[in-house]
């Protein structure tokens, strides 16, 4: 099953998927990082579906169409900010990851790209982060071969080789 799952290094707004997702904040009404990326490329009819939803829960997920990306929806999930790891971060971050999946499955994407929720403004610890994420995406697709393929997408070379020790050290204990 971790044939499923790939670690690329990328821009996650240029990637032609059936969902990629979004590192959002709970309002879902855009910000820096990848959720100011992904609001530029898919224009501002985005922003108006987004003004509709009222807003996410901390790591609950929300879909919405891509409008000018190349994917065809995307699924914003606010991820946790980083307290030291006391107030529950890491379960916030596996919901994130289980949210968006569960949300891609029921709207019928086979292909799904996750950049690396809350590592960045968040401040979540990257190796603490890709090893949550690889767990998370690799026990839900083996139970939900619906999702034919979901890869992280990496902005920075730190990241992806973060990403890719987590999954190398996931096969070892497969
Ligand atoms: N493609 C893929 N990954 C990207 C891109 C991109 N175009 N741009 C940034 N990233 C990466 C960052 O390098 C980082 O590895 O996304 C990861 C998540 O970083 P942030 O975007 O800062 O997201 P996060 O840490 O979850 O913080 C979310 O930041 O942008 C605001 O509105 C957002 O308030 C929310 C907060």
């Amino acid at each position: 099953m971790s044939e499923r799952i790939e670690i690329i290094a990328g821009d996650i707004t240029r990637q032609n998927v059936d969902a990629i997702v979004n590192a959002a904040n709970c309002s879902l009404l855009g910000g820096g990082g990848v959720d100011g990326a992904i609001h530029r490329a898919a224009g501002p009819e985005l922003l108006a579906e987004c003004r509709s939803l009222n807003g996410c829960e901390t790591g609950k997920a929300k879909i919405t169409r891509g409008y000018r990306l190349p994917a065809k929806f995307v699924i914003h999930t606010p991820g946790p900010v980083w307290h030291g790891g006391s107030r529950g971060e890491e379960a916030l971050l596996a919901s994130c990851y289980r949210s968006c999946l569960e949300l891609a499955s029921a709207n019928g994407c086979r292909t799904i790209d996750f950049p690396s929720i809350s590592t960045g403004v968040y401040h979540f610890p990257l190796e603490k982060a890709s090893r949550i994420a690889v767990g998370v995406i690799a026990g839900y697709l083996a139970e939900h071969p619906e999702i034919e393929r979901a890869r992280m997408v990496c902005f920075d070379g730190r990241t992806e080789e973060h990403y890719k020790k987590a999954l190398a050290e996931l096969e070892v204990r497969l």
